[in-house]
């Protein structure tokens, strides 16, 4: 199985456009690698792709990669598009992929309504992409090769359908992770995770790569820095360090680990810093674009 990292970082990107915190001006400067909104493309062969969500830089990220490039006129080698939420950073490059080529658009029927409640969507055209609602627990084929299937995690609704009151920790189709297998090798690809619970760590157990939630170092980072007000169990993100966080709750798991959905502000990206020696030596690594990794 082979995964190419299209984008690394969570919403905003790496650097953001309105945003002068450290790591941006270092990613603006040249200092540490720019990087695109969450996006990983999978393979069972290396010539046929399925990207798991579609990010507003999904254009860039597919010129910057050439095995996603066209080999024929009016042709992709993606063959389908898995969502596991609604938010935009998961769902806006839907629109760039609306010129009349086939593939298969795969979501919960929560996220699939998502999009049908917003008819901007329509413009990706129902008759070329088929959208395909799947229930939680139910193997499918993402392409032939390659069985996936979902199931739910701790989240929210998408950030635009917030109400006045917002359950961070819903376990239901808003949200999901997506198991993947090309029948001998077994991944996870969870990008957005509110905790880790005992079902979660039941579900992964017989992962040999994970894909995890990397956004925020800790719960009061966005407030620490001094670019929001939220809380990242506000924002339905578990933390990357402290005993409730996910190197911690993750430990026990064999697989090989990989932080993805990384915000900007989180000090893990700096390359000489504490933050990242911690997550190395505790096992992981962290994502970046056009990194190619095959299990
Ligand atoms: C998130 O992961 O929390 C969302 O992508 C936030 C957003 O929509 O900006
Ligand atoms: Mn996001
Ligand atoms: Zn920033």
């Amino acid at each position: 199985m082979h995964f190419l990292v299209l984008g690394a970082s969570a919403g905003g990107g790496l650097p953001q456009w309105n945003c002068g915190c450290r790591n941006c001006v270092d990613a603006s400067n040249g200092v540490i690698p720019p990087s695109g909104q969450s996006s990983l493309a999978v393979s069972p062969d290396g010539e046929r792709w399925s990207i798991l969500n579609a990010s507003p830089d999904i254009r860039q990220q597919m010129l910057d990669n050439l095995q996603l490039h066209p080999r024929a006129l009016r042709d992709t080698p993606v063959a389908s598009v898995l969502l596991t939420n609604g938010d935009i950073d998961h769902i806006a490059g839907l629109l760039s992929l609306r010129e009349q080529t086939p593939f298969t658009l795969f979501a919960t029927k929560d996220i699939q309504e998502v999009l049908s409640e917003n008819r901007i969507f329509d413009a990706v055209n129902r008759e070329k992409v088929d959208r395909q609602d799947i229930a939680l627990g139910q193997d499918f084929t993402l392409q032939k090769g390659l069985q996936a299937r979902l199931f739910a995690v701790p989240g929210k609704v998408p950030l635009f359908m917030e109400g006045d009151t917002v359950q961070t920790d819903l376990i239901g189709g808003q949200t999901v992770g997506v198991r993947l297998t090309t029948g001998d090798k077994v991944a996870y690809y969870i990008p957005g995770c509110a905790q880790v619970t005992e079902a979660l760590l039941d579900q992964i157990a017989d992962a040999d790569q994970l894909f995890f939630d990397g956004t925020l170092w800790d719960d009061n980072e966005m407030i620490r820095t001094g670019t929001g007000i939220k809380t990242g169990q506000r924002m339905g993100h578990i933390s990357v360090s402290g005993p409730e966080g996910s190197i911690a709750q993750l430990q026990g798991i064999r697989a090989a680990k990989t932080f993805i959905h990384i915000n900007n502000t989180n000090p893990m990206l700096q390359p000489d810093g504490p933050e990242r020696a911690f997550v190395e030596n505790a096992g992981w690594t962290i994502a970046c674009d056009g990194q190619e990794i095959t299990i």
